[in-house]
Formats: structure tokens, C-alpha cells, sequence
């Protein structure tokens, strides 16, 4: 039997973030990893960090390679009806940005130092089964090496993703989910090849959706809007090239530059939330939490914001506080949840094509379009939401 003060389920952006912030303030943790470190350190996800994102990784030492290679943009692109219209951000958000670098570089950077600071990581942890997580002594097995393992703990961090164990284990009578799903998905490649434009691009066209983003100056990210039960075979790299030409066609003759394609793959949508996000001793964040449509780049974020409140409510636990700060914890989170899946939902409906063709509502598209782009209010909510709410002060 292993003891230790929490217990954290999920070597993702989530689980490692509070581990490391966790170490910070004195509070010992062990992260439990189905996945091996290759395969968490080298999958192709988020690229968008808010402002508040960058702000804390910074803050908490683990920022100086996304200072280094980061890359910062002060705008953004709507393009619908042929035309191009540049969103800035710092000036209509009172000096914040975006910065694109990848989800699988925040997870290098925060797995060395948590190895560096002598943290405990086990990857490969396979059958994880959380038992007595309402009482003051949970606990946690699972299997590593053959080896059956137990671990006990004070409290129980369910980082898990969406498709983790820890939702679950809060019962279906104490937990309400709102969910809505969307009838399309996204094919997303990455490309060997400079990004040509210095900003995001969001495309809405009578084809569909497609999104122009980057990872570095010779890796282009890219994404179209497909059926939810899209086969990749039916996507060669010619057909997404010339689909990605077709629905970001426009006066200016812009068009991503091509290159060779070296990941593609095809992601669901859809929007879900449980609430509470504790149940006892067992606290949910990030997408085991909440999931978002990735239209507002929002989910990452979303996952960094909460184990901020997290590891203080926790601190602030150890630090003889009483439970308080955790107690206040899920309405915290999810106040700023909410908010996010608002505007992820929103921009989700406004650029996306919907199947049935319904003519009313791509009507209600193209007006909303044009005042987003046209009217300085409504640039300046947009600039707002997407570089993202100010995180909760410490
Ligand atoms: P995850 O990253 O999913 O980590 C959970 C970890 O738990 C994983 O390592 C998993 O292997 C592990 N795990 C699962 N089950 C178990 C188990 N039973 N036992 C042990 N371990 C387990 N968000 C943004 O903010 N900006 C973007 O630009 C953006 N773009 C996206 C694009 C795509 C294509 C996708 C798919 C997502 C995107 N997101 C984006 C969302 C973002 O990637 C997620 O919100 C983020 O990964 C959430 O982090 P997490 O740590 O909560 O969960
Ligand atoms: C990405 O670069 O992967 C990305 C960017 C913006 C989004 C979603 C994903 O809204």
C-alpha cells in the first residue's frame, strides 16, 4: 500500500498542472497514467493558449520554451461570402493575446519538471478503480507491471478526460449532466509546411466549416467540417487540400500552403457538463469535468483554469484552512465553464453548416457574421471571450 496526500488520475494537461502546482505549495501528489509517456507526449491536440493560460505557466516556472517558441497573435480571421475580416485582440481585450503552442509541448514541458522536481508519474497504470471516495480515506488500485497496486490518499483528482473513469463514480443521483451534441465532426490534419498567414483563419462556407492554424513556423494545422461518422479513408491528402482550397476561397486569393501531411485523424463534437464537480473527496477538472466543441479553442484552457482553483482550495486545506476554499470549489469552476461553453457552443452554430440546409437558419448566419465583423461592440465581445476570461486571482 502506497500513501499519499492526493491521488491523480491523468497525466493530461489537467493532472500534470496540479501536480506541479501542487508540489509548489508543499502538497505531495502521484499522477496515474493509463497511456504510456510516448503516447500522452505525442498527441496532436489544443494549440490555442489564453492569455491566462500563458500567464500561469509562466508564473509557475514551467513557461520558458513557450516563451521561447510561442507564438503570439494579436488577431484573428472570420472569413465568410469570399472576404476576409481581421478580429484584433490586445487592443479590443485590454492588452491580452493568444498564443498558439501545442497541448503536446505544455505536456513535455510540465512532465520534465515534475520528473526534474522528483515527482511521482506512473504511466502505463492500467485498471484504475477509485473505492470509498465519500468518506475521508479514499483509495485507489489499479495495475502497473502485473503488479496489482493501492494507493491511499486524502482526496482524489479525476483528470481523466472525457472519456475517463472518474465521472462515473460519482453516482448518478448526485450528479446532473447537460450535454448537446452536434452533428458533425472535424478532420484535422497537421502539415509540413510554413504557415502561410500570421493568424488564425475561421471559415464559414456553403461547403462547410474549415479552420487555418499552425504549431510553429514549418508546421501548418488544418480542419474541416465532416460528418460525425466520416471514414479517413474517404479523405486522401489531395481531396483535403482541394476541399481546405474550396471553402477558404476568397477576393484576396489566400490559400493555406500545402505540404506533406504527417498526422490526420477525425475528432467528435459535442458539449457536456456534470455538475457538481466534487463528490466527497473525489474532485473532477478539466474535460473529465466539462467538454467543449474545440470551435473556441476553449477546452485546454478551461482544464488550466480549474486545477488554479483546485490546487489553491487544496493548499488552502493543508495550510489547516478547513475545506472551505474546496466546498467553493465546483461553483468557482464552473462559473467560468459555463461561460466558455456559451461561447463555444455560439461560435460553434455560427459557422458551422448544418445538415438539413435549413435557409433560416444560414440566414441568421451570414446577419450575425456581419455584425460581429462590422460593429465595434460586437468585435470587442468577440476579442473578449476568445482571448479568454482573466483567471481567478490567487
Ligand atoms: P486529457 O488531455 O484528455 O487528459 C486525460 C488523461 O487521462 C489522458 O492522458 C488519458 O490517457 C488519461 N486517462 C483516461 N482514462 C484513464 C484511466 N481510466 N486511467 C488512467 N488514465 C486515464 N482546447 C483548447 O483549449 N484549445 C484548442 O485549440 C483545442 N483544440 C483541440 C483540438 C482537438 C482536435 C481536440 C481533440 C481537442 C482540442 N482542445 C482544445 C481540447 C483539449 O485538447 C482538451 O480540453 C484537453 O486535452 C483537456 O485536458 P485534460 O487534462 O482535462 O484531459
Ligand atoms: C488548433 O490549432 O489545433 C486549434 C486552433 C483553434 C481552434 C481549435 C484548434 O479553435
Amino acid at each position: 500500500m502506497i500513501r499519499t496526500q492526493v491521488a491523480i488520475v491523468g497525466a493530461g494537461p489537467a493532472g500534470l498542472m496540479l501536480s506541479h502546482l501542487l508540489h509548489r505549495a508543499g502538497v505531495a501528489s502521484i499522477v496515474l497514467e493509463a497511456r504510456s509517456r510516448g503516447y500522452v507526449e505525442g498527441r496532436v491536440r489544443a494549440g490555442v493558449l489564453e492569455q491566462g493560460t500563458v500567464d500561469l505557466l509562466k508564473q509557475s516556472g514551467v513557461g520558458e520554451r513557450l516563451a521561447r517558441e510561442g507564438l503570439v497573435h494579436d488577431a484573428v480571421e472570420l472569413r465568410f461570402q469570399g472576404r476576409g475580416h481581421r478580429i484584433e485582440l490586445s487592443r479590443l481585450a485590454r492588452g491580452r493575446t493568444i498564443t498558439v503552442y501545442g497541448q503536446q509541448e505544455v505536456v513535455k514541458d510540465l512532465v520534465r519538471a515534475r520528473l526534474e522536481a522528483g515527482g511521482d508519474i506512473r504511466f502505463e497504470f492500467t485498471d484504475i478503480a477509485l473505492h470509498e471516495v465519500a468518506t475521508s480515506r479514499p483509495r485507489v488500485t489499479g495495475r502497473m507491471q502485473g503488479e496489482s497496486v493501492e494507493i491511499a490518499c486524502d482526496f482524489i483528482a479525476g483528470c481523466d478526460g472525457s472519456h475517463g473513469i472518474c465521472r462515473e463514480a460519482v453516482p448518478r443521483s448526485q450528479r446532473a449532466v447537460h450535454e448537446r451534441a452536434y452533428p458533425f465532426a472535424w478532420l484535422g490534419i497537421l502539415a509540413r509546411a510554413a504557415p502561410s498567414r500570421d493568424h488564425l483563419v475561421y471559415a464559414h462556407h456553403d461547403r462547410g466549416f474549415a479552420l487555418f492554424s499552425m504549431r510553429s513556423p514549418t508546421l501548418t494545422r488544418l480542419y474541416l467540417q465532416v460528418a460525425p461518422d466520416e471514414e479517413l479513408s474517404a479523405w486522401p491528402d489531395e481531396r483535403v487540400w482541394d476541399e481546405l482550397e474550396a471553402r477558404f476561397e476568397g477576393e484576396d486569393g489566400w490559400r493555406p500552403a500545402r505540404g506533406a501531411v504527417i498526422e490526420k485523424s477525425v475528432t467528435g463534437m459535442r458539449s457536456l457538463v456534470v455538475e457538481p464537480m466534487r463528490h466527497g473527496r473525489l474532485l473532477l477538472a478539466g474535460d473529465a469535468a466539462h467538454v467543449v466543441p474545440p470551435t473556441g479553442a476553449k477546452g485546454l484552457n478551461l482544464a488550466m483554469a480549474d486545477v488554479r482553483v483546485l490546487a489553491a482550495a487544496l493548499a488552502s486545506f493543508y495550510s489547516g484552512e478547513g475545506e472551505s476554499a474546496l466546498d467553493a470549489y465546483s461553483a468557482t469552476a464552473l462559473e467560468r465553464v459555463w461561460r466558455a461553453q456559451h461561447f463555444s457552443w455560439w461560435m460553434t452554430a455560427l459557422l458551422h453548416r448544418f445538415p438539413e440546409g435549413d435557409s433560416f437558419q444560414r440566414r441568421l448566419q451570414h446577419a450575425q457574421l456581419e455584425y460581429v465583423v462590422s460593429s465595434e461592440a460586437a468585435r470587442a465581445s468577440f476579442a473578449e471571450n476568445y482571448v479568454g476570461l482573466p483567471f481567478e486571482a490567487p
